[in-house]
C-alpha cells in the first residue's frame, strides 16, 4: 500500500459551494492531490489511500479518507472530487470511520490521533524540500505514508506531532513544489523502483 496525508490548514469542515472550491479554504489544492494520488490515465491506481486532514472552520478537525480499491464513480476533475468531499462533510463525523460513499470515509480525529492509527500499518515519512533525496532510498520504502502540507505548508506545532512518528524527512526535488506535484513525483520515483 501507498498512502498520502495532506494537511489542509484552512480547508473547511462543512459542505461548501462547488462554484467556489478555492474559497473553501483552498479545497482545490486537496482535490488536485486526491486526483494525482489516485488516478492513472483512464483508470485508478490499486492499493492507494489518501487522507485529507481538514483544519478549517467551522468544526475542525475532520479527516476524509479515500481508498482506491473500493472507490466507485469518482473522476479526476476537481469538481467531481470536491463533490465527494462535500458529501462526506455533510455526514456527522464521529471518532469512528463513517462511509459516505463507496471507498470514502469521514472521521473526527486530530493529527496525533490519525498518525497513532496509521503508524501501526504504515511507515511514516515527512515530505519537505530540505529532506533527504527520496530516490536514494526508494528501493527501501515499503508501505509508506507520506505526510505533506497544502499551499501554506505544515505549521510548527503539526511538525512537532509528525516528528513523534518519524524522523525521516524526504525531498522529491530541490525546488519548493506544489503539494500535488510532490505526490506525482513520489509515485514516479516509487513506480520506477518497483520491479
Ligand atoms: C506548496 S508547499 C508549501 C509551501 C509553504 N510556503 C512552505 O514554505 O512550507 C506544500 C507542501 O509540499 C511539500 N513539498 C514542497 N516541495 C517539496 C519538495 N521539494 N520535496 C518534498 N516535499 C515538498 C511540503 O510538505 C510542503 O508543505
Amino acid at each position: 500500500m501507498r498512502s498520502f496525508l495532506i494537511i489542509g490548514n484552512e480547508a473547511v469542515t462543512e459542505p461548501f459551494s462547488l462554484n467556489d472550491i478555492p474559497g473553501a479554504g483552498r479545497m482545490d489544492v486537496l482535490c488536485r492531490c486526491v486526483s494525482q494520488a489516485l488516478f492513472l490515465s483512464h483508470s485508478i491506481r490499486k492499493d492507494v489511500e489518501v487522507f485529507l486532514l481538514l483544519l478549517g472552520k467551522p468544526d475542525p478537525p475532520k479527516v476524509v479518507r479515500i481508498v482506491s480499491n473500493e472507490l466507485r464513480r469518482m473522476s479526476p476533475d476537481e469538481r467531481n472530487v470536491a463533490g465527494h468531499i462535500r458529501k462526506a462533510l455533510g455526514v456527522k463525523a464521529t471518532k469512528e470511520w463513517t462511509e459516505t460513499n463507496s471507498g470514502i470515509f469521514v472521521t473526527k480525529r486530530n493529527l496525533k490521533e490519525l498518525l497513532s492509527e496509521l503508524s501501526k500499518r504504515y511507515n511514516v515519512y515527512y515530505l519537505r524540500e530540505d529532506g533527504r533525496d527520496m530516490s536514494e532510498i526508494a528501493s527501501w520504502i515499503k508501505d509508506p505514508l507520506f505526510v505533506l502540507g497544502d499551499h501554506i505548508g505544515v505549521k510548527k506545532e503539526d511538525e512537532d506531532v509528525i516528528f513523534n512518528f518519524t524522523s525521516t524527512i524526504l525531498s522529491v526535488s530541490n525546488l519548493s513544489l506544489m503539494s500535488e506535484q510532490c505526490i506525482t513525483i513520489a509515485h514516479y520515483i516509487l513506480d520506477k523502483n518497483r520491479t
